[in-house]
This record gives C-alpha cells, structure tokens and sequence, in this order.
C-alpha cells in the first residue's frame, strides 16, 4: 500500500493532512507528499527488479496513491533506453543512451506525470479533471480521464492552431478556447473555475502529478542494472522532470539502495529559457520571462511558477548545468536522432541530445560517463517541423531513368 504520510510545504515546512489543498496556508508555496517510505528494506530492491510489471506502477511503494485498485494505467513507463551507436559515433559521446519517452501511450513524458495524478484525482473521488495546455498535457489529461471515467475540461487562448487540440478531443475533452492571454486572462479563469466547480487541476500545482515523473530516476536505475548514470540531460519547462529525478533518485539513495546521484541539465530553447538564466546568475528562484516563439513549442514557458525554483536545487546540488538551445540546433538535434537512432521526436523532445552534443563540445563528460538524454515527445505531435523540399513532394514520370535521378538526389538530401 502506497502510504501518504503528509502534505509538506518546501518553503516554511508546514505539514498539512488536507488532501485536495495544494497550496500552503501560511505561505501559499505549492505543497509537497510525504511519501512514507519506512517500510521498505535493502533487501526489497531485489524482489521489485524481478517483478513482471512492465508500468511505473512496479513502484507503486513510492508514489502517491493509497490503494492499487485506484489506478489508472495506459501501461505507461518502462519506455525503451537506447543505445544508438550510430549517434554516439557521430556526438563522440560513447556513453550515450536515449530514453525514448515517444511511445509512451500519449506520445509524450505527461504519461508519466497524469497516471499517477489522474489515478489519485480518481482515488479521491473527483469528477472532472481540468488542465490548460496547448498540446502534450491537454491529451494526456484526456487520455487518462477518459480511461479512469472522469470528464475533462482543457483551456487554451485563442489562436491555438486546431491541430494541436485534436488529439485531446479524440480523447473526449470538452475544449474551451478563451480570449486574452495565456499567462494572465486563460490562467485566471483556469483558477476561479477550478475553485468555483470544484474540478481537479492537473497542472504543476498538482503535488500528486509531479511525483509522476520519479518513475524516470527508478526505471533508469533498474535498466542500467543498479547503476545511476553520470548525468541526465532533460527538455525542461516548467521543471517537474528535474524536480521529480532528483526527489526519486534521493530516496533510492536513502534506502542504500542508489550510492549516487546524477548530475541533471535542464535543456531549454533559448527563446524560453528563464530556468537557464536564473542558473546562471546564481538566482534561488526562477524570474518570469516573456517566451519568445520557438521551434520546441511544447516547452516554450516563460513562467515556471510552481517548480522553477525546485528545479534550480536540483540542478545545483546535483552538480549539474543548464544549456540553452537555438532552433537551428534543436532542429539538427531532431535530424540526427530520427536519421542516425530511428527515433521521430518534436523537436522539444530532441532538446536534450543538442545539449549533450553542447556539452560534449565544451568537454563537460569523462570518456566513461554514462549519459542520458530524455526523449520526451513524438515528433508527429508537431509534423510541420519536419523540413521537406517541393521538390521532394513533386510526381516523377514513371520512369527507370527518372527515379533514378529523383533516388540519387533524395541520398544525398536525406544524409544527416
Ligand atoms: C515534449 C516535452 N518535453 C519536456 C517537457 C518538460 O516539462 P518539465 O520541465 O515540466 O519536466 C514538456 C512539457 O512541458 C514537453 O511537452
Ligand atoms: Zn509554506
């Protein structure tokens, strides 16, 4: 059984037993599970490895959900860690290895976060889950409410391009786009109608849902056969991944069961990357920036309210950095993993190996370090951003001579 010991604020350290109040009462810091892990032994590490449980839930123990019969699972997790050799050769990162989070059953890392959170949402007998998002969390929100019997409500500003909200309503999501704009006017009515309907909020002020993404440092960890890697090279946006790994690997560590702990990079384009700035100025906390238009549009956030400034811990005490990324370079990024690894990703997802291929530059790895990179979304999420000529898409005369000509000229364009 999972056991919630508390909720805790990481600013002032007030405990509160309330279970659907996510904020602090005396500092409104979004509050954090106490996830009691006392019963757990050294020896038990043993028995979950061998478990057949394909999902996050094979660690169950650590996350917020009192009973097993309340989950909800698409068989999210235990998503394949790849060698590429072909892409270590060519980044001289020997190794590298890509934890293709693409096939998750969304298409993206919000599997991770919405299995455990709509499965608590559920626990907790709410009704309606709701979310506001653009893309990737939209359509897990969906995919998870529409499996545990919820409604679900997503919110997003005018202007939102119809693709993008799609896969929600297959789903069965009730879209609502609203006037104004997405920090001020969508955020607002967001919060009034969570209080005023009572509908569940699976944003980053979700204690329950940020937990999800711990299930990365357990995985990790199991399919590397006890070994943490020596760094950890995330997309971020608002910070939950960076949050989640380190709180994740921490208590593998204070089990005894992890001796380490990686060093984590927040990977961010370079039009949004207000956790990259406040790393570098030495800052606590995260200030709001305006995110400019980026290629990587599912991490383009300017104001990581909620996590940010965790993120930043994380990334200091792991020892680790924070790179950000031209388009130019997410968008090679997204070539060389599709070309030399086999793996379509959104260019956001494809974030991380620019910043390995950075850092590699930079002479940041020792020849033997294991590195990660989390590939977080499917690139048919965002299909425009895959270049394709004219040329390309025009009809050949069905002709031996004509294709090969059209066959030797497609080689040598399609070379990464
Ligand atoms: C594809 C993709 N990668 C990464 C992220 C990063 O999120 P976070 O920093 O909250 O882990 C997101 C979501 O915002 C995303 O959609
Ligand atoms: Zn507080």
């Amino acid at each position: 059984m999972g056991l919630i010991r508390s909720m805790r604020c990481p600013k002032c350290g007030e405990e509160s037993s309330a279970k659907t109040t996510f904020r602090c009462a005396s500092c409104s810091a979004i509050l954090e599970v106490n996830v009691d892990l006392g019963h757990l032994k050294r020896s038990d590490l043993f028995n979950l490895r061998k478990s057949s449980d394909m999902t996050i839930w094979r660690w169950f123990d650590f996350f917020p959900v009192e009973r097993r019969s309340s989950i909800v699972s698409l068989g999210e997790g235990y998503t394949p860690l790849v060698r590429s050799k072909r892409l270590a050769e060519r980044l001289n990162i020997p190794g590298l290895y890509l934890k293709n989070d693409t096939v998750l059953p969304t298409g993206s890392l919000k599997d991770r976060s919405n299995g455990v959170g709509i499965s608590r949402g559920k626990e907790l007998g709410f009704e309606t889950a709701a979310v506001i998002s653009t893309g990737n969390a939209a359509a897990s929100v969906a995919a998870y409410a529409a499996a545990a019997g919820l409604k679900s409500v997503v919110m997003v500003p005018a202007g939102t391009s119809p693709a993008k909200i799609l896969q929600a309503r297959a789903y069965g999501a009730v879209v609502v786009v609203v006037e104004g704009s997405f920090d001020t006017d969508v955020t607002k009515l967001y919060q009034a109608a969570v209080r005023e309907f009572g509908w569940y909020d699976c944003l980053s002020s979700n204690p329950y849902r940020d937990e999800g993404k711990k299930s990365y440092a357990y995985e990790l960890f199991d399919q590397l056969d006890e070994h943490v890697p020596n760094w950890i090279i995330h997309p971020t946006a608002g910070g939950t991944g960076l949050y989640a790994m380190w709180k994740g690997f921490q208590e593998f560590s204070s089990l005894g069961w992890a001796h380490r702990m990686p060093k984590l990079v927040a990977a961010q384009s370079a039009a949004a990357a207000p956790i990259v700035a406040a790393f570098e100025k030495g800052l606590a906390d995260v200030e709001p920036v305006e995110a400019r238009p980026t290629i990587a549009e599912s991490i383009q956030v300017g104001n990581p309210v909620s996590l940010g400034w965790r993120a930043l811990e994380a990334l200091r005490f792991s020892k680790g950095t924070a790179v950000a990324l031209t388009d130019e370079e997410i968008l090679e990024a997204q070539l060389l993993v599709g070309t030399l690894a086999g793996i379509f990703a959104e260019p956001a997802g494809a974030i991380s190996v620019a910043a390995a291929r950075r850092l590699r530059e930079a002479d940041a790895f020792q020849r033997n370090d294991i590195v990660v990179c989390n590939i977080t979304g499917h690139g048919l999420k965002q299909p425009s951003a895959v270049r394709i000529s004219d040329e390309e898409l025009r009809p050949i005369p069905p002709t031996l001579a004509a294709l090969t000509s059209r066959v030797e000229r497609g080689f040598d364009q399609a070379k990464p």
